[in-house]
């Protein structure tokens, strides 16, 4: 079954909001995997987002993911990856629709609450930097 990586970040935490992202995706009816609340160190955030290296926002980005605990979570489920990414909303809350998290709850594209892998490569990836095998729990879930 698909799988994806998602991340409450720093803003996220700091404002309550694990519970609302967590309920939204058990009400969706997936599957949580594996999750933990974690410190990023440097070296982790750039890995992370090493797609973005040239970028001139890079020393931000990694600067305010490790600015605080992160939320880190493996959810499962048929179209995991797309549908998340729907039910985040677009990258900038600004343009994010009402009813997403970003639309509901982000003002700024630097501050967006949430990460979510946006393709079965990424999240393959982003799954090995964040969790070990063993911490992915495999189960049934009745609906
Ligand atoms: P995320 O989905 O975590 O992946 C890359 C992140 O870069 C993105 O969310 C945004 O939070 C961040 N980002 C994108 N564009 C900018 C920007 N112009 N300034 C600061 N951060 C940005």
């Amino acid at each position: 079954m698909e799988k994806t990586f998602i991340m409450v970040k720093p803003d996220g935490v700091q404002r309550n909001l694990i519970g609302d992202i967590v309920s939204r995706f058990e009400r969706k009816g997936f599957k949580l995997a594996g999750g933990k609340l974690m410190q990023i160190p440097s070296s982790l955030a750039e890995e992370h987002y090493g797609e973005h290296k040239e970028k001139p926002f890079f020393g931000e980005l990694v600067e305010f993911i490790t600015s605080g605990p992160v939320f880190a979570m493996v959810w499962e489920g048929e179209n995991v990856i797309a549908t998340s990414r729907q039910m985040m909303g677009k990258t900038n809350p600004s343009e994010a629709l009402p009813g997403t998290v970003r639309g509901d709850f982000g003002l700024t594209v630097g501050k967006n609450v949430i990460h979510g892998s946006d393709s079965p490569e990424s999240a393959q990836r982003e799954i090995g930097l964040f969790f070990k095998d063993q911490e992915l729990v495999s189960y049934e879930k009745n609906d």
